[in-house]
C-alpha cells in the first residue's frame, strides 16, 4: 500500500491497516484524537518502507565465532572438528557473555526481532543468553542444546543434567506469553541416547513446551540415524514425542520425502529451510516447493555457522537461488518466487512465535522502517523496491526497528 497507516494499540498488536487515517477511525480535523475519545500519536515515516520484522527459524548463536570460516567438510566431520571445539568454550561464562552479546545485537542489526537458537548444552551461558534477549526486548525460543552421546565429554551430559538444568530455566522463564522462553532442543538423533530423547520428549509434554531439532540434514547422517535407531529419522523423533506432539520446527529437512514428509504434514511440523547452510555443508537442496505443495509450513533459518550470512534478507536471496539450481536439474515443479520467500521469513516463520510476521488486525507489531533512498533513484514500484532491498540492501538502510510495538533501540 503506498502511503498507507498502521495502527498499533498500547499492547503493541495491530488493529488495522488502511490508506487513510479516517478509516481507522482518527479523527482528522484533530488528528491526535480518535472520534471516540482516545488519543493516538502519529509517526510519520515519509516515504520509507514498512515491513513485518524477519524471523530466524534456526541459528547457532555458539557458532557465532566460526561464521564465515571451515568450509572444507561434510557435516559429520565439520561438527567434531570445528563446531564442537567451540561450543565447548561456553563453559565460559565471559566467553558466552562476549559473544552472545555480538550476537543479540548483530540479529538487531540485520532486522530479525525473533529467533529459534541453539545455544550449547551449558546451563549457566544458555541463561546469560536468554537474559540478553530480555534486555533487548527482542523474541527468542532459546534452546539449552541437550547431548550425551557422539561428542566431546565438555558437551555430553547425563540425562539428569541436562533435566536439571532445563528445570532451573523453566522456572526463571516459565511465562508462555513472554518474549523469551525455553525451547526443548535435542541436538540431533546421532547425539543423544534413546533415554535422553525420551526425557526431551517427556519435558515438552510435561511444560507443553516447543521442541528444535535437526532432520534429514546429510546422507551420512541419515545412515548412521538408520544405524543407531533402526528406523528413520522422522520415526525415531516421533517415538520419543518429539515430532509435532508440541510445536516443532526441524532445520534442513533435505532428504524428507515420502513418509517422512506425511508425517511432518500430520504433525504439523514446520520446516526451518537453511539454504546457505546447505550449500556450504554440501547437505543438498530442500525440495522446498514439493513441501509447500504438500501444504507444510516452511520458515527461513540462517543457522550461522553452517550458514554465513545472519541477515535473513540475503538468505531469501539464497532460497530463490538454490530452487533455480533444483529446477535446472529437474523441471517438475517451478522455482520459488520473491512474494513466497518474503512470506516464509514474515508471516510463514512468524506462526512458530505467535501471531507474528503480518500487519492484519491482531498480530503483533514486529515491523521494520526502510530508508532506501540510495537504491530507489530511479522510481521503481513499491514492489521493486522490496526486491531491490532484498537483494541490494543491508543493515544500513534499516532505521526503525518494531518488536511486539515498542522501537528497539541498541
Ligand atoms: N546437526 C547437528 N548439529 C548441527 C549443527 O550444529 N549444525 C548443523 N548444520 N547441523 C547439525
Ligand atoms: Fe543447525
Amino acid at each position: 500500500m503506498e502511503n498507507g497507516y498502521v495502527a498499533v494499540d498500547t499492547d503493541g498488536r495491530v488493529t488495522g491497516v488502511a490508506a487513510d487515517l479516517a478509516s481507522l477511525g482518527v479523527n482528522v480535523s484533530e488528528p491526535c484524537r480518535k472520534s471516540n475519545g482516545e488519543d493516538v500519536e502519529i509517526v510519520d515515516f515519509g516515504d520509507r518502507l514498512l515491513i513485518p520484522a524477519m524471523n530466524d527459524l534456526h541459528v547457532h548463536a555458539s557458532q557465532y565465532r566460526n561464521q564465515g570460516i571451515a568450509m572444507d567438510l561434510e557435516l559429520l566431520p565439520w561438527l567434531q572438528k570445528y563446531t564442537f571445539p567451540e561450543e565447548m568454550k561456553y563453559a565460559d561464562t565471559g566467553y558466552a557473555e562476549r559473544m552472545y552479546r555480538r550476537f543479540v545485537r548483530d540479529l538487531w542489526r540485520f532486522g530479525t526481532m525473533r529467533a529459534c537458537v541453539f545455544a550449547t548444552s551449558h546451563t549457566e551461558s544458555t541463561r546469560l543468553l536468554m537474559h540478553l534477549f530480555q534486555e533487548a526486548g527482542m523474541g527468542a525460543l532459546v534452546g539449552k542444546v541437550a547431548m550425551n552421546r557422539n561428542c566431546p565429554e565438555g558437551l555430553s551430559e547425563s540425562v539428569e543434567e541436562m533435566l536439571q538444568g532445563y528445570e532451573e530455566l523453566i522456572a526463571e522463564f516459565n511465562n508462555p506469553e513472554a518474549l523469551v522462553r525455553p525451547i526443548v532442543t535435542p541436538r540431533f538423533v546421532p547425539s543423544c541416547t534413546p533415554e535422553m530423547l525420551r526425557a526431551c520428549g517427556e519435558l515438552a509434554a510435561k511444560y507443553r513446551l516447543p521442541v528444535q531439532s535437526h532432520l534429514s540434514e546429510n546422507k551420512d547422517e541419515l545412515a548412521l540415524v538408520q544405524t543407531l535407531e533402526s528406523i528413520w529419522y522422522g520415526a525415531a523423533y516421533n517415538r520419543y514425542g518429539l515430532f509435532g506432539q508440541t510445536p516443532t520446527v526441524m532445520a534442513h529437512c533435505v532428504y524428507t520425502r515420502g513418509k517422512e514428509l506425511r508425517l511432518m504434514k500430520r504433525n504439523d511440523v514446520m520446516v526451518a529451510h537453511c539454504p546457505t547452510s546447505n550449500l556450504n555443508v554440501a547437505s543438498g537442496m530442500a525440495p522446498i516447493r514439493q513441501f509447500l505443495d504438500e501444504g507444510l509450513r516452511v520458515g527461513l533459518g540462517s543457522d550461522i555457522s553452517g550458514g554465513h550470512d545472519l541477515n535473513i534478507f540475503r538468505v531469501m536471496v539464497y532460497a530463490i537461488q538454490v530452487s533455480k539450481m533444483h529446477f535446472l536439474r529437474n523441471h517438475a515443479r517451478p522455482f520459488l518466487t520473491l512474494p513466497e520467500v518474503f512470506w516464509m521469513a514474515t508471516k510463514s516463520a512468524g506462526s512458530f512465535f505467535g501471531k507474528v510476521g503480518s500487519f492484519e488486525p491482531g498480530y503483533e507489531f514486529d515491523a521494520l522502517v526502510i530508508d532506501d533512498s540510495d537504491l530507489n533513484h530511479d522510481h521503481y514500484s513499491l514492489l521493486e523496491r522490496l526486491e531491490r532491498y532484498i537483494y541490494l540492501g543491508d543493515d544500513r538502510q534499516i532505521v526503525h526497528r518494531f518488536c511486539r510495538g515498542n522501537e528497539i533501540i541498541m
